[in-house]
């Protein structure tokens, strides 16, 4: 299968958006949409590419779903409880047409790709009127065209390994940071995760594109780039380009930025991608690098490849080239037949490695997935049980790792103003956030923040002259 979308394609999308274009041109006042987001930074990413071809059909946007002629809603299938929620939204938007009678609903990202989920909106939810799955998403001007005209309902979530759509009009989030998508898909089926089912085969961007694209960001004033894959260290399969030799080469870009990365799966951290990070300011002294469980036996049934030890030395490189890193990572308690045992092998290796962050999930069972069928003789009761104390516990290692920097001169990118406006909010290379006091004008700038005090999610500071 060819798995590049040609120009011709992408020209032929392009029509169907003149075409929109004029469709809606006579109206009195610009027709609204509203994009709502949920799931990981790849759909964040992919809702910008909505956003801007929306755009160029002429569509304003809005945050209110009363206002909106149409409604995207990009899902995420990773865990139930964000597909429960997903189709809780969905569902309350019968009242909102109801009241607007002409609007367009369209439900659209991972959720949609699995045919269950396609089938329930389907039957279930027959105020929705367009549904497209991830692959889908270059098409959406045609299959938007097709609801205008048609007035019937359109689905289109085909199994694909996916394509790779270049040139797609983007509108971009404000402020200083931007994601920039290099890969897409994944290969690697650990046996808990729906991802590889409904994103595709991977497939990375050929790295002049991600240069290009970069260099725009940097000349739009962007001053915090963070690349995205699911698997950023598998980088490169087709373009013979590998992850460090591209982070370095974005890095030796001209200008001032921060450049982060994410994720990056432990089985590919190579020491290469280390010396790469020790090598240069732009690059943020951070790595999140899930580790998911302590026990060898579950990374096995997890089709995680690699073990406890492997994972343990992986940082203790990694420490070795950049000592003043920060790592953060995603922990799964609750896996199909885990044992008190192993459950507590997960909380000594969370205490030897010290991390600055965690993001504990409890385990999710996805239809389709491997470890799905297996048997699972623990309580949920008991789980909850396990997430609190692993929680207890690092509480306890991030408000430590806080403290360490009170009193210390950190080099930060401030992004905005905290929610009272008052002080405002800036990151870290480490991407600690500090809440900070400094005189106007400052927000897209680098400056050196005095720390004063430290609480469990953030620290406070002031500017140093
Ligand atoms: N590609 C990334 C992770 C994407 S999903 C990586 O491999 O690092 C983000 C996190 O969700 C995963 O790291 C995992 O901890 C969690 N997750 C994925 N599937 C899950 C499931 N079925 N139940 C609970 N957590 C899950
Ligand atoms: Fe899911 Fe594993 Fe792929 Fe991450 S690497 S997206 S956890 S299958
Ligand atoms: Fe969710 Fe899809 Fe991302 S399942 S986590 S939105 S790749």
């Amino acid at each position: 299968m060819k798995r590049i979308v040609t120009e011709e394609e992408l020209n032929r999308q392009r029509e169907y958006i003149q075409e929109i274009r004029s469709l809606i041109a006579d109206r009195y006042t610009a027709p609204l949409a509203l994009v709502d987001t949920y799931g990981c930074q790849q759909n964040e990413a992919d809702s910008e590419k909505l956003r801007g071809m929306l755009r160029e059909m002429g569509y304003g946007f809005t945050d209110k779903e009363g206002e909106a002629d149409v409604i995207l809603i990009n899902t995420c299938a990773v865990r139930e409880h964000a597909q429960q929620r997903v189709l809780g939204n969905v569902g309350a938007l019968v009242h909102t047409k109801k009241a607007h009678p002409g609007q367009i609903i369209g439900v659209c990202g991972c959720m949609v790709q699995q045919p269950s989920a396609a089938e329930t909106l389907r039957q279930s939810y027959t105020h929705v009127d367009l549904v497209f799955g991830p692959h889908e998403l270059y098409r959406f001007p045609e299959l938007l065209l097709k609801r205008l005209k048609v007035k019937k309902r359109v689905f289109l979530a085909e199994k694909s390994d996916g394509v790779l759509a270049e040139g797609l009009p983007s509108v971009r989030k404000e402020g200083v940071k931007a994601w920039l998508p290099i890969m897409q898909g994944c290969n690697n089926f650990c046996t808990y995760c729906i991802v590889p089912y409904v994103r595709g085969r991977e497939m990375s961007r050929e790295p002049e594109k991600v240069l290009a694209e970069a260099r725009e960001l940097i000349d739009e004033g962007k001053k915090e780039i963070t690349l995205l894959g699911q698997n950023v260290n598998s980088y490169g399969a087709n373009t013979g380009t590998d992850f460090p030799a591209l982070l370095k080469a974005v890095s030796e870009l001209e200008g001032e930025f921060i450049l982060r990365f994410m994720t990056s799966h432990p089985k590919d951290a190579s020491e290469e991608l280390f010396r790469v990070m020790a090598s240069s300011e732009k690059i943020a002294k951070h790595i999140h690098l899930p580790f998911q469980c302590g026990s060898n036996r579950v990374l096995r049934a997890m089709n995680r490849h690699y073990t406890r030890e492997q994972y343990l030395e992986l940082v203790r490189l990694l420490r070795s080239y950049v000592p003043d890193v920060t790592i953060t990572s995603d922990v799964i308690v609750g896996f199909p037949g885990e044992t008190e045992e192993e459950f507590e092998e997960t909380m000594t290796l969370v205490r030897e490695v010290g991390f600055d962050s965690l993001f504990i999930f409890i385990y999710s069972p996805r239809v389709g997935t491997p470890a799905a069928s297996l048997e699972d003789p623990v309580t949920h009761r008991e789980k909850v049980a396990r997430l609190q104390r692993l929680t207890a516990l690092q509480d306890e290692i991030s408000l430590k790792k806080m403290e360490s920097y009170v009193g210390q001169s950190l080099r930060v990118l401030v992004d905005g103003r905290d929610e009272g406006g008052e002080k405002y909010t800036a990151r870290t290379s480490g991407n600690v956030l500090v809440h900070l006091e400094g005189p106007e004008g400052l927000v897209g700038s680098f400056v050196t923040a005095k720390i004063e005090k430290a609480e469990s999610w953030r620290l406070l500071g002031r500017v140093e002259e």
